[in-house]
């Protein structure tokens, strides 16, 4: 019986008690969200990057003991079987089938009842397109016409045929209703087919096979269904096109799926590395030659939720790109994203002529790799070398040069790594750091300002008002530090509501801690308090049980009750005039609360402003000083340049401050 023949059947029946018991008795939920996310142990749980909702930081945890996923970021959690319908988007027979199939164990089902199936539409979709692979297949291996055009072709290519089976290839005859007819004997609904882009419609009563005398490309989703198809013609027509593909579907969405990530992805784990290339034949011959860890999109710019996808394994990626200009571009383009996800890039430039399909069949496995051994350059000093082999003497180029390299720089997420390339950059180029610097940061600043805060016609005002500021005395402040005072409150918080509820299944001392993430608190004994919290055990665990609802989270009694002193005496405090801090807002920031609420999310949200807050008065002071400095230093061109910038500084984290204010409803006191 072929798959998917057997999944029909399968839908009609009815899974035993008993064996769904030993599908959970065997399934380790660990085991099967490692096949989907990059998981590292955090104490007893483990943590990754949730695969269900966009984040740079990892909050999506899977407790093994518990047996139990959870991702605290957008709240999505359950358990294994849970994990693989949410993540699969299957039925929940149809997740325990695929937990069976992974261990292996045999399900006993009861015989089909008649018209007591409802499968959903998603299920539906998934049959026939395996259907269609499976017939695709044939047509290939068994047809007069698909061996003597479609498979003589693979092997012209190079294609062995274990790697023409790994892949799913295929081939459809030069008929209009063949596909047509095979799904309809199988009693497929049209309405299906046609919803796949596997049939298209010409009026009411004709339709006829989209894909026609084509070899045929399986596109998979990450764990290896059939999901679209692209069908490559082998005539040199030049107006039909050489490559068409399903159209996207509830199934399939072209800009989150990789080729050949479900055949790539334990080998780019294991190798902690991924190829990107441009063509799925790329994909293929790599992979036939020992090189499994790589990817194609689908002949579009990739994406940031196609890289996304890849840092789920790993952090690093190599794109491979063919010499042609539109090679670079691309490259060019996708360099950005993979920085902005801070992922390390390098890239591999082939020769004049090559693409790493037909290199690599030229040089096979070991020249390929002595080739990127040898070629393999960091991303950002392969744009250095390059630019500045174009730019000469010339001012105005050169001007240029230094512009693309500032746009990449500002890219670089980590600002360790940031520093370190403007110094590299610096040496390299024969530019002034603190020019690179300073123009890293103006783009910064720019994109910064374009995504949130102020305004475009805001910023010509700030602008026209740094230029109006630039003679006037900058007046002389003292800033003392408030962190110990933000700490106190940070404590206070946690004490008083950390057991409540933040959202419906999010602690307030969860979405706190993970907030601050991994700032270090300075001052004793909040520093202890928080640390309660932090320990993984009760942390991660706590979320979990609270889940489970039993909710066993660490409750202010723990505190009133501690063995330190000090913590003790702190907790009392705090629960026995829980708004004894309110006396220091007045003092706190040159501000006051015009009106405190009794809201808890509100003072939660109000302390993160607090927290924005203290750290733009650390900024304003360190701006004023060094406006002072300069103004004590002899009046050059040089020396007023960067007094304009200063002010220009100055006005513009003035203005942050005082929409931090606004928000909370902070009256600023001058
Ligand atoms: P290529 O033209 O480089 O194709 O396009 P290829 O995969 O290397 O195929 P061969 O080696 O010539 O047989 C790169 C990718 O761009 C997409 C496909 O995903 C292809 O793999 N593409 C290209 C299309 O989607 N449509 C097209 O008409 C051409
Ligand atoms: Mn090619």
């Amino acid at each position: 019986m072929k798959s998917y023949e057997k999944r029909q059947n399968q839908a009609n029946r009815m899974i035993k008690r008993n064996s769904i018991d030993q599908v959970f008795e065997i399934a380790a939920v660990e085991d099967v969200v490692r096949e989907f996310v990059n998981l590292k142990r955090r104490g007893a749980n483990l943590l990754g990057l949730c695969p269900f909702h966009d984040e740079k930081t990892p909050s999506f945890t899977v407790s093994p003991s518990k047996g139990l996923y959870k991702c605290f970021g957008c709240g999505k959690g359950g358990n294994v079987a849970g994990f693989i319908m949410e993540h699969e988007k299957l039925s929940y027979p149809e997740a325990i089938r695929w937990l069976a199939a992974k261990y292996n164990v045999i399900l006993e089902e009861t015989e089909p009842k008649e018209g007591q199936v409802e499968k959903s539409v998603i299920d539906s979709l998934y049959i026939v397109n395996e259907f269609a692979r499976d017939h695709f297949a044939d047509q290939l291996w068994h047809t007069e016409q698909g061996k003597a055009i479609g498979l003589s072709y693979f092997k012209e290519r190079g294609f062995r045929e274990d790697i023409i089976k790994k892949f799913e290839l295929g081939f459809t005859l030069e008929k209009w209703d063949d596909l047509l007819n095979a799904a309809k004997t199988k009693g497929f609904k049209e309405t299906y087919l046609e919803q796949l882009g596997l049939i298209k419609r010409k009026d009411e009563r004709k339709v006829f096979d989209f894909f026609r005398n084509r070899i045929m490309f399986t596109i998979h989703n990450i764990s290896g269904k059939p999901i679209a198809f692209a069908g490559r013609i082998l005539t040199n027509d030049k107006k039909a096109p050489k490559y068409i593909n399903s159209p996207e579907t509830e199934i399939y969405n072209k800009s989150r799926v990789l080729y050949g990530m479900a055949q790539a992805k334990n080998e780019i784990r294991k190798k902690d590395n991924c190829f990107i290339v441009e063509g799925y034949t790329d994909v293929i011959s790599l992979h036939q030659a020992g090189i499994e860890n790589v990817v194609a999109s689908s002949g579009t710019a990739f994406t940031e939720s196609q890289i996304k996808l890849i840092k789920r394994f790993t952090e690093n990626i190599t794109i491979l790109f063919d010499s042609d200009a539109a090679g670079l571009k691309a490259a060019n383009r996708s360099v950005e994203l993979i920085l902005e996800q801070n992922m390390n890039v390098r890239i591999v430039h082939l020769p004049e002529g090559d693409d790493p399909d037909t290199f690599i069949q030229k040089k096979g496995l070991s020249g390929f790799e002595e080739y990127v051994a040898e070629h393999e350059k960091d991303f950002i000093l392969f744009k250095m070398d390059l630019l500045s082999k174009e730019a000469t003497d010339d001012p105005v180029s050169k001007s240029r040069m230094v512009q693309d390299i500032v746009q990449v720089l500002s890219k670089i997420a980590e600002p360790i790594k940031r520093n370190l390339y403007i110094q590299t950059a610096a040496e390299r180029l024969g530019i002034r750091e603190r020019i690179l610097v300073d123009q890293t940061n103006k783009l910064k600043r720019e994109a910064f300002r374009k995504q949130s805060f102020v305004k475009k016609d805001e910023v010509e005002i700030i602008e026209r008002q740094a230029a109006e500021v630039s003679t006037s005395e900058p007046q002389e402040r003292v800033f003392t530090d408030r962190t110990e005072t933000l700490e106190k409150y940070l404590a206070s918080l946690l004490i008083e509501f950390g057991d409540k509820d933040y959202t419906l299944d999010v602690l307030v001392s969860h979405f706190i801690l993970n907030s601050i993430q991994k700032i270090e608190i300075k001052y004793s004994p909040y520093k202890e308090i928080v640390d309660h919290f932090r320990s993984e055990n009760t942390l991660y665990d706590e979320i979990i049980q609270n889940y489970e609802k039993t909710k066993e989270v660490i409750t202010s009694e723990f505190f009133i009750n501690h063995e330190n002193y000090k913590i003790a005496e702190f907790a009392a405090s705090i629960l026995t005039s829980p708004y004894y801090l309110s006396d220091n807002w007045k003092n706190m920031f040159e501000i006051y609360i015009t009106h405190r609420t009794l809201n808890y999310k509100k003072d939660i949200d109000n302390f993160f402003s607090l927290f924005q807050m203290n750290y733009l008065m650390k900024n304003i002071e360190m701006v004023q000083s060094r406006m002072k400095m300069q103004q004590n230093l002899d009046k050059t061109e040089a020396t007023e340049q960067e007094i304009t910038k200063l002010t220009k500084m100055h006005m513009e984290l003035l203005n942050l401050k005082q929409e931090v204010a606004e928000k909370i409803g902070m009256v600023t006191v001058k």
